[in-house]
């Protein structure tokens, strides 16, 4: 048993060594600007991973009969409890949409572009989240689409002058965007996803919560939060889990339009909301592929590791994102029943890919990486390719198995070349299954 241990222990420390390096340069400055964080490889403390194939009860998972019924249940309830928190609904049955928009010669005829409102209690004037929608016009329908929030407001994704503008979160007010505020946010480029044949959905984050620590008393906290009684519970769910939930809730707008293919729905998300992508996909199976771009701490990072961002920083900067049980583990990373490595596995056997950037030591690339590594055993055991490298690959090397890693060049970003690996990844896997 010991040298079993040992084994295991000398395989993740062993890691440092292979494949992609950061620049000394950078870690030699991000060090002295930040000398309580780690940001070189030595100084990683060494670790255990908790064992995604072995049960709280000691049980090993050797079929897929037993992750499914069993073991999955298990780590997403550990998620659930200990991290992101308990959404307290799924589909709200007072739910309504309004396609408020449809407009089938959009950008110069290339797209049809709708709009969805999708009134989460029902009423017009309630809570509400605007969803904005291009479909290629020469693609056969129902289209496959990704889909993602964004930070800035719908009609900063493009210059389309008839995407409608609706108040956005600003330091903590809601105020109404300028004209020349449109196509301001570069991270969705619109015509490359039409030009390959997928459609895009968007819709604004702060549409289901807003992002600052007093957010419970708003959004869908306010209109659902009542059910818990006058405190929150310390595994209430937090801003990621209710952003996760705002995506399902478009899946369940897809379900009713029938030029989307809400079978072949790819969910994707950059940083705090790559964060919130994974977590989505990991609860909702109705999401056929996912992405996390540059999620970090929180996301596909290992929290074990230490390394950039830790948990005890990421709970004080944002201390709405988790539930309040994730801050028991502030510096107690080892004591989590649970590490990244599992977050990625739940999406298991669905496709999903992580990417990491050169210069964001933040987000700790390598842990990233290595969660996608660990996540590797269970998509072995049901069947599926998993990651086909042991080793981190070097910069704008893909690999692109059932699980998908890169890291590309430059610095936290969602980048034109992280999007065309994205549907390279949509591709492979659409075409062998769709
Ligand atoms: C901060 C935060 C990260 C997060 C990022 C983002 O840097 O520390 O955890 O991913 O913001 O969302 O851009």
């Amino acid at each position: 048993m010991f040298w079993m241990f040992f084994v295991a222990l000398a395989q993740v420390v062993g890691e440092g060594q292979q494949g992609w390096q950061p620049n000394p340069e950078l870690v030699k400055k991000l060090s002295e600007r930040r000398p309580d964080v780690i940001y070189d490889e030595a100084k990683v403390p060494t670790y255990t991973l908790p064992d995604p194939l072995v049960c709280l009860d000691g049980t090993k998972v050797m079929t897929p009969e037993l992750w499914r019924s069993k073991r999955r249940p298990e780590i997403l309830e550990l998620f659930r409890t200990h991290m992101y928190g308990k959404a307290p609904i799924g589909k709200p049955g007072e739910m309504t949409f309004e396609v408020f928009d449809l407009d089938k010669n959009a950008l110069n005829g290339k797209a049809t572009r709708k709009q969805v409102r999708i009134l989460f209690t029902g009423k017009p004037d309630g809570l509400s989240m605007d969803l904005l929608i291009y479909l290629p016009n020469d693609v056969k329908r129902p289209v496959p689409v990704f889909l993602l929030l964004n930070f800035f407001g719908n009609h900063a994704i493009h210059p389309d002058p008839a995407i409608r503008i609706k108040p956005v979160w600003f330091k903590g007010e809601k105020i109404t965007p300028s004209e020349d505020s449109r196509g301001r946010d570069r991270s969705i480029p619109v015509e490359r996803i039409l030009a390959r044949g997928y459609g895009i959905a968007t819709a604004y984050y702060g549409d289901i919560a807003p992002d600052f620590p007093g957010t419970f008393q708003h959004g869908i906290f306010a209109a659902f939060d009542k059910l818990f009684g006058e405190k929150r519970p310390p595994d209430a769910w937090g801003a990621i889990s209710a952003w996760a939930w705002g995506l399902s809730r478009v899946l369940d707008y897809f379900e009713v339009d029938k030029d989307i293919d809400a079978k072949w729905v790819v969910v994707l998300g950059h940083s705090r909301l790559g964060k919130t992508a994974l977590w989505a996909g990991a609860q909702d199976e109705r999401f056929a592929i996912v992405i996390s771009n540059n999620s970090g701490c929180g996301g596909a990072a290992l929290s074990r590791r230490r390394f950039g961002e830790t948990v005890a920083i990421i709970n004080s900067a944002f201390p709405h994102w988790f539930c309040e049980n994730f801050k028991r583990y502030n510096d107690r990373e080892n004591e989590l029943p649970i590490d990244q490595h599992m977050l990625v596995a739940l999406t298991a056997p669905r496709p999903v890919y992580i990417a990491s950037a050169d210069e964001d030591l933040w987000a700790d690339p390598r842990g990233e990486f290595l969660a996608a590594k660990f996540a590797d055993p269970v998509y072995k055991l049901l069947g599926k390719e998993g990651l086909p490298t042991q080793e981190m690959p070097a910069l704008n090397q893909p690999v692109m198995g059932t699980i998908g890693y890169h890291i590309r060049s430059g610095g936290h970003g969602l980048t034109e070349y992280d999007w065309e690996r994205y549907m390279d990844f949509a591709d492979k896997h659409f075409r062998q299954n769709r």
